[in-house]
């Protein structure tokens, strides 16, 4: 018998929504949804392991072929790129990269340097690249906000999903960087070589999707 099709999921919010796909899809997710400190689970009714993972090393997993199958952000996909093949978008985990400011700072109205900090430097680098604009990127871990709020930085580009978190921050977006939402992506030597079994799960999502 063959081995079971492994998929890399990412772990928390993306996670959740990914099993309620499944279940819509008809797959059992009891042991994912009950994962103890395990982190391979078995679907009981389909032949697929799950494996749970942090976005960056979902696309490491399916890069490297030791997970056939992957969910990630596209938010992460973009920072990180890789070679892999990006099939569909699951519709889930919507939000926007965004740049965004002090309220009332006029981010293009000067000649010198901006300072960007992000999360994500390489969307950020290559959002001005393609604007044809000289800025310093600085990399930031988490709470970016405060990096305009603390004078660090002249703008951020961040994740945007309520926008709660810029407003109550006193920021403001001024221009929509990227769309991002949950994607599934394979692995190109899987694609090739169980293929029928990757079209046969690639299918039933789209399936699902088409419902909603
Ligand atoms: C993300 C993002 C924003 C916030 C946006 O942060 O970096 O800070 O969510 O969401 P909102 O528009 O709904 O307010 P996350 O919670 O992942 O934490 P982090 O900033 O520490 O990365």
């Amino acid at each position: 018998m063959s081995q079971n099709l492994r998929i890399a999921l990412t772990k928390g919010r993306l996670q959740d929504k990914a099993v309620s796909l499944f279940e819509a899809m008809g797959l059992d997710c009891t042991p994912i949804k009950n994962p103890g400190r395990r982190l391979i689970h078995t679907i009981p009714n389909y032949p697929l392991d799950g494996v749970l993972a942090k976005a960056p090393d979902v696309i490491t997993y399916v890069e490297h072929g030791v997970c056939d199958l992957g969910i990630a952000g596209k938010d992460t996909i973009l920072e990180q790129g890789g070679a892999f093949y990006e099939v569909l978008d699951l519709g889930f985990g919507k939000c926007r990269f965004a740049l965004a400011v002090k309220e009332g700072s006029d981010f293009y109205g000067t000649y010198k340097t901006r300072r960007i900090a992000s999360k994500y430097p390489n969307v950020a680098r290559a959002f001005f690249a393609k604007k044809g604009m000289d800025v310093d990127i600085i990399k930031i871990e988490g709470s970016v906000e405060l990096a305009p709020i603390l004078g660090l930085a002249d703008a951020i580009v961040d994740i945007v999903e309520t926008g709660a978190t810029l407003k109550e921050n006193g920021l403001v977006p001024i221009e929509t960087v990227a769309p991002v939402s949950a994607r599934l992506i394979v692995n190109t030597a899987s694609m090739k070589l169980r293929k029928a079994e990757i079209q046969d799960f690639i299918a039933r999502c789209e399936r699902e999707l088409e419902k909603k």
